[in-house]
């Protein structure tokens, strides 16, 4: 076998995997979930196991059923079967005002930004506040800005969605998705789409936010250089169950075919020379 290219962990300023995983204290389980769309069987009894504080990355194939799974742990869905326990609570069965509550723990940068284009970045922003809290005046304006600035936006409240680039709308995307505080971040797809700069500056942000605001984050990708970057573990679904899960050193010695494959071929991808000099 041949080394592959796959980027280094950029470590300053984190906590080890080994010292988070030490604490053992599981964030969001689920327990052999299983989901079909009609005929269509996508989640066939996954198990899987997030911890408080790490960076758990989902990788898998388009269509796998990784934005599925992301829905199960909001209870945007539902489970055929299983259960899904966030906090060590049951949610599989809850009813839609108690997961409102439950809906709270999270922040979700979903996989299209998905703004409002006919407000202004601030007000994409104070949104949730809106929403779900009395907040306003002063002190909604502070929160907003605070949030802006922490995804390096600070000046661009009064900018339209259609104003910004393909990279700046994700970043205001997870200033909306954290305005309330959420303990854990999901983030579906954060870096498809953006050129190189822009998905390196996503992953930088993705790390900052970890350390800054001590949440536990889900992220889904097929990005391998942004998995490596961002990621204390993976869990690779296919065929409908996580078939392997491991930090990120173990994954570059695992031996399971797919996943080697998956990551040989994502790997020597994003290593081709571009035209761009
Ligand atoms: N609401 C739904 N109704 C019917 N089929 C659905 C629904 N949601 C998801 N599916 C199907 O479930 C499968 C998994 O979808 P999902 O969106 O989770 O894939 P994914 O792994 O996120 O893929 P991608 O990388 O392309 O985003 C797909 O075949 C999809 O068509
Ligand atoms: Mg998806």
């Amino acid at each position: 076998m041949t080394a592959e290219p796959i980027p280094e962990r950029r470590l300053e300023g984190r906590p080890t995997s080994e010292r988070r995983r030490q604490t053992r204290d599981v964030f969001v389980e689920f327990r052999d979930v299983k989901k079909s769309y009609g005929s269509k069987q996508v989640l066939r009894g996954v198990n899987l196991k997030v911890f408080r504080g790490e960076v758990m990355v989902i990788l898998g194939g388009s269509g796998s059923g990784k934005s599925v799974t992301l829905r199960h742990m909001l209870g945007l869905e539902a489970p055929d079967s299983g259960r899904v326990i966030v906090e060590d609570e049951d949610i599989t069965d809850l009813p839609e005002e108690e997961l409102y509550r439950v809906r709270k723990k999270f922040g979700m940068l979903f996989q299209s930004a998905a703004l409002f284009d006919s407000m202004t970045v601030f007000e994409n922003v104070a949104f949730p506040l809106r929403e779900h809290t009395e907040m306003a005046g002063q002190e909604l304006d502070r929160v907003v800005q605070e949030k802006l600035e922490l995804v390096s936006l600070p000046s661009t409240g009064q900018l339209m969605p259609v104003d910004l680039s393909g990279g700046m709308r994700k970043r205001v995307g997870l200033a909306r998705s954290i305005v309330l505080d959420p303990k854990v971040i999901l983030y579906d797809e954060p870096t498809t789409g953006l050129d190189p700069i822009t998905a390196h500056k996503i992953n930088e942000l993705i790390i900052d936010l970890q350390t800054k605001l001590s949440v536990t984050s889900v992220v889904v990708t097929h990005d391998i250089q942004s998995a490596f970057m961002v990621g204390d573990r993976i869990a690779f679904l296919n065929q409908g169950v996580f078939e392997w899960t491991g930090t990120m050193e173990e994954a570059r010695d695992a031996d399971h075919p797919v996943l080697r494959e998956f990551l040989r071929t994502s790997a020597v991808m994003a290593a081709q020379p571009t035209k761009k000099e």
